[in-house]
């Protein structure tokens, strides 16, 4: 099997993760996740976004999170900013990198950020450049890769479209989001094929919900393809609000536990990512979505 030699995972369960519950979780809370996931070795944790609080309230004390924080040097942790009123906000609190966030459904995009994908292009195209001019590295999403929770089914060229608009306008990495965890590893790997075929698959990014249990698959499959930047949640956190329904991402330790398996180098410590996610789980008063966790806690007893 043909795999990337060495894998980058970008922690996403403090945004993605967290953005979902429904009750408040406090500012203290996020900020010992977040620590805990630095000392598990992780090199990029997105951390908040500066969204509006009334489309998604659990984000509104971003600014506290990043300010309160340790923040290891060379460990980035990504905000995400849908427009220069985020980018503000997050210049405010000297983040070192954001995301812009686009979909490849028209329907999905007027549900979550309340325009139409040419306009959340448009939009993003001073949000890009003034992060850049600042020093900031900005990645990309396009959410809905492999389908739409409104619209159904979505055409590889339709993410294309997307993709390569957010990598000419300066995007470093594009994450490719299976938002409703739908996708299937041959779906996955077309999609993938579609996408590397206009952009250097070092810039692509794998963000894989796992509500049909299919994420870790997916994950392996465009591996195969190239892909070595793989999105991840500890404890399987979270879900879209804007995505009803929708599972949180492929849960971090599994993803690791595997990589592992493959022999492949991440720098992350499985037992400290285990101890992120018992942290998060247990004050949330939760089971753990990670397989790995729930197995070794059991082996435990
Ligand atoms: P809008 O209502 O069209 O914005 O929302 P607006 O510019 O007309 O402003 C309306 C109000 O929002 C104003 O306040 C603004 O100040 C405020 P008011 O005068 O009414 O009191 N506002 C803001 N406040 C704080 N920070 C901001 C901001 N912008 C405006 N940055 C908007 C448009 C994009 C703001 C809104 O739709 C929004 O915040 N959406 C966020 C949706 C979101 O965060 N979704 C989850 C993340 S995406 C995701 O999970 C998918 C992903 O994981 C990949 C995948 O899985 O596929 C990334
Ligand atoms: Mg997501």
């Amino acid at each position: 099997m043909r795999l990337p030699a060495c894998i980058k995972m970008v922690e996403v369960g403090p945004r993605d993760g967290l953005q979902n519950e429904a009750l408040p979780v406090p500012v203290a809370v996020k900020v010992a996740l977040i620590d805990r996931l630095t000392a598990a070795g992780l090199k990029a944790i997105e951390s908040g976004s500066f969204v509006s609080p009334k489309w998604v309230p659990q984000m509104a004390a971003t600014a506290e999170v990043m300010a309160a924080i340790t923040r290891k040097p060379g460990v980035s942790y990504p905000v995400l900013t849908p427009n220069m009123q985020g980018l503000e906000a997050a210049l405010a609190v000297k983040v070192d990198e954001v995301a812009v966030f686009a979909a490849a459904s028209e329907t999905f995009s007027r549900k979550n950020i309340n325009c139409s994908i040419a306009e959340s292009l448009d939009r993003f195209v001073p949000v890009v450049d003034r992060a850049r001019a600042e020093g900031l590295r900005v990645r990309g999403y396009v959410s809905c890769v492999l389908g739409c929770p409104y619209e159904g089914v979505i055409t590889p060229a339709a993410v294309v479209e997307v993709a390569g608009r957010l990598a000419r306008m300066g995007c470093y990495e594009v994450s490719l989001g299976d938002t409703v965890g739908v996708g299937t590893p041959a779906q996955a790997q077309a999609m993938i094929e579609a996408v590397a075929a206009r952009l250097p698959v070092e810039m692509l990014a794998a963000h894989f919900h796992d509500t049909y249990g299919q994420a870790l698959a997916n994950l392996l499959a465009v591996m195969q393809k190239g892909v070595a930047v793989l999105d991840s949640s500890v404890a399987g956190l979270g879900g879209c609000p804007y995505a009803k329904g929708a599972a949180g991402n492929v849960a971090s330790e599994d993803v690791l536990y595997m990589l592992n398996g493959l022999g492949l180098e991440t720098g992350v410590d499985l037992d400290r990512l285990i101890e992120a996610g018992t942290f998060i789980s247990t004050t949330l008063n939760r089971p753990t979505g990670s397989k790995v966790a729930r197995a070794r806690s059991e082996q435990s007893r």
